[in-house]
Parts: structure tokens; sequence; C-alpha cells
């Protein structure tokens, strides 16, 4: 399969050190309300890990917070330090981030609808100072990749199904040769065996280019079988980490997040005992 080419170090697998480190970030949306709270996770170079949570949690607002989106909703990382490969990131744009290597695919999709599937993946390749060959090879890695992309490609995006607008952003990541990809709620609104298929692609993804992927989700279970480490947020805070299997142990998951109840517990007073993140960090 066609590799898309990498002017960086060309590193797959799990690494030790993390490609993205956030510590202890606050997060305050139009100067007074305090969204984020303490929230701290680390991203392994070459993995895939999950913040979960439901409803308002803060899962875009901690990705928005990392790749610097959230001047444009009035919010602001008001105290924390965010590292992605080996430098901080907190006052970089956007733009720099991308070109750094760590890009974001927003919730939602966000395909230009009036373009072209081609166009829209083309303009994935904008801060790219590389030729149009490389361009082109890179295209036709991500049609290798999403086939339907491939087939669709003549099509305008707001005419295409939401798993192929969906795939259209992720392949529009791609285009930047990211080594990070933030994936907002790739499964939003999609049947379940369209997000299988994004999650399988983003897993051949993640192996065969060792893209590390921090991916945002409600759908749990999905989540926690693609991602080898998981951190739960509540209102703000991560309540929960571990890894992956842990995780889909955990009677408080598997009842609050994965749907599956114990009939001995009663009450929420009852299964409520989520070990507190310890905030050495404070
Ligand atoms: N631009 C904004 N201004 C003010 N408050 C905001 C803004 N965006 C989000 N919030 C608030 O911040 C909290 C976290 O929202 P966020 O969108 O990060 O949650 P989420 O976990 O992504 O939720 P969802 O699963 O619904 O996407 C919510 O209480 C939300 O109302
Ligand atoms: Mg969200």
């Amino acid at each position: 399969m066609a590799q898309i080419e990498r002017e960086t170090n060309g590193q797959s697998g799990i690494g030790t050190t993390p490609i993205l480190s956030v510590n202890n970030i606050e997060v305050i949306y139009d100067q007074v309300v305090l969204v984020l709270k303490g929230v701290s996770l680390a991203v392994p170079r070459g993995g895939i890990v999950s913040i979960l949570g439901a409803n308002g949690a803060g899962k875009t607002t901690t990705l928005k917070a990392i790749s610097n989106l959230l001047k444009s909703e009035k919010g602001l990382v008001t105290k924390g330090i965010i590292e992605f490969d080996g430098r901080r990131v907190d006052n970089t744009t956007p733009n720099d981030l991308v070109s750094n290597g760590c890009v974001q695919v927003m919730e939602g999709r966000h395909c230009f609808a009036h373009l072209s599937i081609h166009e829209n993946l083309l303009t994935g390749a904008f801060t790219r100072r590389n030729g149009k060959a490389a361009i082109q090879r890179d295209l036709d890695a991500v049609y290798e990749y999403f086939p339907r992309l491939r087939e669709r490609r003549k099509s305008l995006a707001g005419y295409v199904s939401g798993g192929e607008q969906q795939m259209c952003a992720i392949g529009r990541a791609m285009m930047s040769r990211p080594k990070m990809i933030l994936l907002d709620e790739p499964s939003m609104g999609l049947a379940p065996k369209i997000v299988e298929e994004i999650f399988g692609i983003v897993k051949t993804l993640n192996e065969a280019q060792g893209v590390s992927f921090l991916i945002a989700e409600q759908n749990t279970n999905m989540a926690l079988r693609y991602a080898t480490y998981g951190y739960i947020l509540e209102t703000g805070r991560i309540v929960l980490d571990g890894s992956a299997d842990d995780l889909r142990q955990n009677e408080d998951v598997k009842e609050f997040y994965l749907g599956i109840a114990d009939s001995n517990r009663t009450s929420f007073r009852d299964v409520k005992s989520y070990r507190r993140r310890k905030r050495w960090l404070a």
C-alpha cells in the first residue's frame, strides 16, 4: 500500500515519550465561564488515545485548546502547558501547528459543501510547500485508504453521505502529512457499520503511517475498542483514566458509559466511586 511521504522521523509503533502532553490546563469562555479545570493527558507517539464523556463534558474544548482554535470562540487557556512533539504550542497559531504536524478534524465534519471531494482533499495540502508531484502521490495514497472517496471524487461534498463526509474530512487532514490527528466525534450521527469502517481506517492510518490520534468520543464502546488508553471527562475534569482494557472492565464505566447495568447496584451513590485524579500538578 502506498505510503504518504514523510518529511520527518517516520517513527511508528508506540513510543514512550509522548508526542502530545497537556499539563493541568484551564479554559475559560467569555472571560468568566470556567469549562476545563486542571485537565492533564498524554498521547504516546504512534498511539491512539480517547477522551470520553457525555454532552458538554469538555471534549471539544480540550481538542480546541490543543489546536489553538479557542480564540474564535472567545475561549482562553488561562493555565497550564501544552507540548506537541517536544515544544510548547500554547502560543502558536492553528496554521503553525498544522505545519508542525498536528491537525484537527472538527466535530460535524466540516467539508466545503460546494467543492468536490477531490477539491476538498486538495485544500488539505495548503500548508505544504512541496511540489505538485508529491501532493499527487499523497492524493493517490488517500484514495487507497478511502476507496469510497475515489468513487465520489467528483461529487460535491455537500451531496455525499455523512460517512463519506467524515472520510473526506480525515482524508483532507491526511493531506497535510500529519504526525497527529485530533479527531472530534467521528461517530456522530453515523450508522454503526459506517462508524466501524471509519475506525478501521483510523487504525490502518495509525499502523501504516504511524499517525498518532487523540479521539474525542461519546461512543465509549467503539472508542475503547480502537484506542489503547482513555480519559473520562466529566464537567471539565478528568475523573478516570486507564488502559482501554482496564476501562472496559471498570464497573462504573460499564454502568455509565457502556450501558451494562449491574443489578446489585441501586443508587448513584453506590456506583460513584471514581478515583479523583490526583492533582499533584496543581
Ligand atoms: N463558545 C462557547 N462559549 C461558552 N461556553 C461554551 C462554548 N463552547 C462550549 N461551551 C460550554 O463548555 C462546556 C463544554 O463544551 P464542549 O463542547 O467542550 O463539550 P463536549 O464534551 O464536546 O460536548 P458534546 O459531546 O456535546 O460535543 C459546555 O458546558 C458548553 O456549554
Ligand atoms: Mg464536542
